[in-house]
């Protein structure tokens, strides 16, 4: 059975929570591979709004889903989630995993995240201040502490007293900032660590018997390609591995497994956080994209950044994470413009630039070069078929697909899931690609 991971091919926010519930009724696992409460999935299911920072929105399908070893987790937030869940007569016991190798989000690393902040200064990155930074920052330099490592509170104990000693040495001489009472934390971690033991596990091995039994697995990256640590616009990035790559070593599993890579585009570009972004609609198109669109971040409330549709972008993500497919949403949102834009090349000094240039410094002096397309009218939310909705907003999603090199797989034309028109079958498509590459 085919496994299929669903990306962010833009700066995140794409909208790929209502494309993971709409692929997730046809899968047997949800694995979350990067990423922490940083990221924010708002889901309609039956009429009801769900908000999940952690969780894969699978859950509430009573689908297997699992928090893997790639993502870094603030045991608090987790909690709080999965009481949320309760609340809504969502069942997580048996079917909510979490890696025992995923790192933990402690108190420090979300201070510390304000305090980097405040020293960068006007070059601030805009992190959503949820640590996930520093927690990374702690697992690459291996002063890290694991989720498993909460089960041997003597193991905890010494790691959480070694940190914190250093810390609060760097707290009194660089930041002039209260130290940590390294008891407090110990004390409150263990306590939640007796609610977490029964959903910790070894998940890598979970999602390979999974694979092997022939289940249909879908891996949900979070945030999105151009905050990819090392495939984003460097360093306005997130800290993890959003593209299609990170699906393997934040879930533990071989690339041969992974069948087809489908990437979340909204029919503009939307941005959180500070940073280049070329198409940025700085007048009133772009302030009417934000009300339409209501862009407005889940996790930090952030009024978004809005611009055009960047096809620079979109080849980036095909190119990094092996893209077979574009699901294209809020294609509605941009309805009632009389002239639409897609950026379809960058000029930068002098030069026409097909791709991505080095890093964040070269993307803020790029312009984009755009193709005008005629806009539509018509409300397009109650369009069932591709074939319903007018001519020129197909004109513009076949432009889409010709500038970009995919086609579009899935069409999202409101929040609903029945607004949502099916191009091709993404499961059928990765069950393809894994017989063509069998022979
Ligand atoms: P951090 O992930 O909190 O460190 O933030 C780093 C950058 O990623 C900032 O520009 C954030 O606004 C952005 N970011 C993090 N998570 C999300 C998300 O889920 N959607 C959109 N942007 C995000």
């Amino acid at each position: 059975m085919p496994s299929v991971v669903i990306v962010g091919a833009q700066w995140g926010d794409e909208g790929k929570g209502k494309i993971t519930d709409f692929l997730a009724r046809d899968a047997d696992m949800v694995v979350r591979y990067q990423g922490g409460a940083n990221a924010g999935h708002t889901v309609v299911v039956d009429g009801v709004t769900y908000k999940l920072h952690l969780v894969p929105s699978g859950i509430i399908h009573g689908k297997t889903c699992v928090i893997g070893n790639g993502c870094v987790v603030d045991p608090e937030t987790l909690l709080r989630e999965i009481e949320y869940l309760h609340g809504h007569g969502v069942d997580t016991q048996g079917r909510l995993w979490i890696s025992d190798a995923a790192h933990l989000i402690m108190p420090y690393h979300q201070r510390l995240d304000a305090l980097q902040e405040q020293l960068r200064g006007d070059q601030r990155i805009g992190t959503t201040g949820r640590g996930i930074g520093p927690a990374y920052a702690d697992k690459a330099a291996r002063t890290g502490i694991r989720v498993g490592d909460l089960l041997d509170e003597a193991l905890f104990r010494q790691r959480l007293e070694r940190n914190v000693r250093q810390l609060n040495d760097l707290m009194h001489r660089v930041y002039d900032s209260e130290p940590f009472d390294v008891r407090a934390i110990a004390e409150q971690y263990l306590d939640l660590a007796s609610r977490l033991r029964p959903y910790i596990t070894d998940t890598a091995a979970l999602i390979n018997e999974a694979l092997d039994q022939g289940r249909r697995v879908l891996f949900e990256g979070a945030q999105g390609t151009m905050l990819d640590l090392d495939h984003g616009s460097y360093p306005y990035v997130t800290s993890s591995y959003p593209s299609a790559g990170g699906a393997c070593i934040g879930a533990g599993v071989g690339p041969t497994r992974i069948d087809h890579v489908i990437g979340v585009a909204k029919a503009y570009t939307s941005r959180v956080g500070d940073g280049p972004f070329p198409t940025e609609l700085d007048d009133e198109i772009g302030e009417w994209i934000r009300q339409k669109g209501r862009e407005f971040g889940t996790t930090t409330g952030r009024p978004r950044r809005c611009g055009w549709l960047d096809a620079v972008v979109l080849r980036h993500a095909v190119q990094v994470s092996g893209l077979g497919g574009l699901a294209l949403v809020h294609l509605d949102t941009l309805g009632g413009l009389e002239r639409v834009r897609i950026a379809s090349a960058y000029e930068y000094r002098g030069q026409r630039l097909e791709r991505l240039p080095h890093g964040a410094h070269q993307l803020a002096q790029c312009r984009p070069i755009y193709e005008e397309l005629p806009g539509w009218d018509e409300d397009i939310s109650s369009a069932r078929r591709f074939e319903d909705l007018p001519e020129n907003a197909r004109n513009y999603v076949r432009r889409v697909e010709a500038l970009v090199g995919v086609p579009v797989q899935l069409l999202s034309i409101g929040p609903d899931r029945a607004q949502t028109i099916a191009l091709d079958d993404v499961f059928a498509a990765a069950a393809r690609a894994r017989g063509a590459g069998a022979r």
